[in-house]
């Protein structure tokens, strides 16, 4: 069955991966990307489909509700995948009014739009909401995120992300709102924005500058390569339940200096460098405020229900994200410069 569909965000990390999938794995759909392009939207990142006969680009924000209403009535979506957010932590205990907007009130206005323009007739229709295991706060040394943990979120990013799942359970419940929601542990892969703890090192070891390691490097993350993440919701699109959630993840736990110290090692050899050379750069330094210390997702749910699988080991992905770096030096060049660095700058020049 050909769909239309609105994908929001496609410019960022993870939206560009999801264009590409569905862009190029069903050539009868018809995808737009709405993208306001904040600092995390990067244009580059699609440039090989940005040609493609199905695939449409447009400039906007989801809190436009005229543009929304237009975009709907001109390419009678069927399906919306939800990516667009503020997505990095950090830049939420900074301004939380931003993630607050885009986050809450787009996903709200987005949600909205929808129901006015399907509730005549909600069969074939869909509205996925991409949302991140950080709903669920912070795990002790044992456990894990289950689709039944209760949502404890502790940053105003997570926050604003278990508010706008709560609109979209709303919607389902209140209105019918045909919805899928999932839950998400860490990604890791290219075109991954060098703020966030792995494209970050790895751009630092390339220029031998400190990789800053907050509090004692103890926290834990479950990273998942973000084409596995892609190919979850593709599973999910075609074969979940309305109504339903699920968790994705790849029961890979890394405590953040284990890991640092693996990219550490593998850049050395793909440098050339004598082996213990990068992790001299590593810098511990002040905690972030209200760090979550540990994250795990168990995603039975969707390995029996709907049979997902990740396809790569962890040692396979991130050889094949550190070569993908070192290839597209460029495109680091690119995203380090301007608006980045000046936050970058501003964040890390604190005096730690
Ligand atoms: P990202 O920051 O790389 O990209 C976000 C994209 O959204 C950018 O292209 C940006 O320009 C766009 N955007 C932001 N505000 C917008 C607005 N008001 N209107 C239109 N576009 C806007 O984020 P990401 O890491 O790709 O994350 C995408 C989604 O996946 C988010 O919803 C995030 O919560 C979720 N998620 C991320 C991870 C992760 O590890 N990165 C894990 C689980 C879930
Ligand atoms: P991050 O990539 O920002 O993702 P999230 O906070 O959404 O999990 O951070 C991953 C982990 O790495 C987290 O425990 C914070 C830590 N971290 C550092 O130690 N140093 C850094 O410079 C960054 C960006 C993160």
């Amino acid at each position: 069955m050909p769909k239309n569909i609105l994908i929001t965000g496609g410019a960022g990390f993870i939206g560009s991966h999801l264009v590409r999938r569905f862009g190029t794995k069903y050539p009868n759909y018809h995808i737009v990307n709405l993208d306001n392009l904040t600092y995390a939207g990067n244009l580059e990142n699609l440039s090989d489909i940005e040609k493609a006969p199905n695939y449409t680009f447009v400039k906007g924000d989801i809190c436009d509700r005229a543009l929304l209403l237009s975009l709907f009535d001109e390419h009678q979506f069927d399906t919306v995948l939800h990516c667009a957010a503020e997505s990095h932590v950090d830049r939420s205990i900074k301004d939380p009014m931003a993630f607050i907007h885009t986050n809450v009130l787009g996903t709200a206005n987005l949600l909205q739009v929808a129901k006015e323009r399907w509730e005549k007739d909600y069969s074939d229709k869909l509205f996925y909401h991409i949302s991140t295991d950080e709903v669920y706060g912070s795990l002790g040394d044992d456990g894990m995120f289950t689709e039944m943990t209760p949502y404890d979120p502790r940053s105003p990013y997570s926050a604003s992300k278990a508010s706008s799942d709560h609109l979209v359970r709303a919607f389902y419940h209140t209105y019918h709102l045909p919805i899928k929601i999932s839950n998400c542990s860490n990604n890791y892969g290219p075109f991954h924005f060098p703020e966030k703890l792995i494209p970050l090192c790895i751009n630092n070891i390339i220029h031998r500058k400190p990789l800053p390691i907050y509090g004692k490097g103890e926290n834990v993350r479950d990273w998942l390569f973000v084409e596995d993440h892609v190919s979850a919701i593709d599973v999910i699109v075609h074969k979940g339940k309305i109504g339903e959630t699920y968790n994705i993840g790849g029961h890979n736990e890394w405590k953040n200096i284990d890991l640092i110290r693996v990219i550490c090692r593998i850049m050395d050899r793909k440098l050339d460098r004598p082996q213990g050379d990068s992790e001299q750069l590593i810098t511990f330094v002040t905690d972030r405020a209200g760090h979550d210390l540990r994250y795990a997702i168990d995603a039975t749910k969707l390995k029996e229900d709907l049979g997902w699988v990740p396809s790569l080991q962890f040692e396979e992905g991130i050889e094949k994200t550190i070569d993908w770096y070192l290839a597209n030096g460029d495109w680091l060049q690119k995203v380090t410069s301007g608006a980045y660095t000046h936050y970058y700058d501003s964040y890390y020049g604190r005096g730690n």
